[in-house]
């Protein structure tokens, strides 16, 4: 039984309809069988949360919102609370996303709110962090990351850290094409679990699953995979067609 076990998750963004999102979800369901070795996680737009959930339901296919607010309720206009996302059987969650960093002005204080309200719900956060293109070439990449991995973990106890996933995901390397080289990743990630063993002790830090996402496809999964710190993906563009995402799939059980 390896230490991690490699986690695949589909972030599926402002792309698709309940019916279309369920559709996709019964067709990964039915490619990936009853035991997927690896852990696999789908993320629609709220809106289609509920017909995925029926579509996967059942099945070793959890599911995750892409945002969440930190308070249970209240006055936030077109905001979901955790309890929300729970009452609909999500048990994952993408926090601080770059799209949401950079669109919707999310600081690493206000993910950090959302990442200590999504724990004691039982909701795992998938906690996004990378540089911009500006930011690595001013070779700024590990500070950009260490101040998103300890802004966004304040608060959070050992006990909870091992619930914890991050993303690491260069800004540059999204939608674009352009995929991190392996080493490139691997050099970020394993800085990442450095500082996770500073924070929670060497063996706790073993236990947190880092992802990788930016321009990740079937074609280039393996290599990426193949890294000692790199413990699956969150894959965007290429999670939106059954084949695709199911190749990266197994992808990721071949690595496991
Ligand atoms: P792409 O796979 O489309 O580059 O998107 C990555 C991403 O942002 C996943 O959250």
């Amino acid at each position: 039984m390896p230490l991690r076990k490699k986690l695949i998750a589909g972030n599926w963004k402002m792309h698709k309809t309940p019916a279309e999102g369920a559709r996709l979800a019964a067709e990964i369901v039915a490619a990936v069988g009853k035991e997927p070795a690896v852990d696999i996680v789908l993320c629609p737009p709220y809106t289609a949360l509920e017909s995925v959930g029926r579509a996967i339901d059942g099945q070793e296919v959890r599911l995750g919102a892409q945002n969440m607010h930190p308070e249970k309720n209240g006055a936030f206009t077109g905001e979901c609370s955790a309890e929300m996302l729970r009452a609909l059987y999500v048990t994952h969650v993408i926090l601080g996303h770059s799209e949401r960093r950079a669109y919707f002005v999310e600081t690493d204080d206000f993910i950090n709110r959302k990442v200590l309200a999504a724990l004691p719900n039982q909701l795992k956060p998938i906690l996004c962090v990378g540089e911009t293109l500006a930011e690595r070439e001013a070779g700024q990449t590990f500070a950009v990351v260490q101040q998103q991995v300890e802004g966004g973990l304040k608060g959070v106890t050992a006990e909870q850290i091992t619930t914890v996933i991050i993303a690491y995901e260069p800004v540059w390397a999204i939608g674009t094409g352009k995929v991190a080289t392996p080493a490139q990743a691997q050099e970020v990630h394993a800085f990442i679990r450095g500082i996770l063993a500073k924070l929670y002790g060497a063996a706790r830090a073993q236990k947190v699953r880092i992802l990788y996402g930016g321009s990740m496809k079937p074609a280039n999964a393996a290599e990426l995979l193949a890294q000692p710190d790199i413990d699956g993906g969150l894959i965007g563009g290429a999670a939106l067609d059954a084949r695709s995402f199911v190749d990266l799939v197994n992808a990721a059980v071949a690595a496991q």
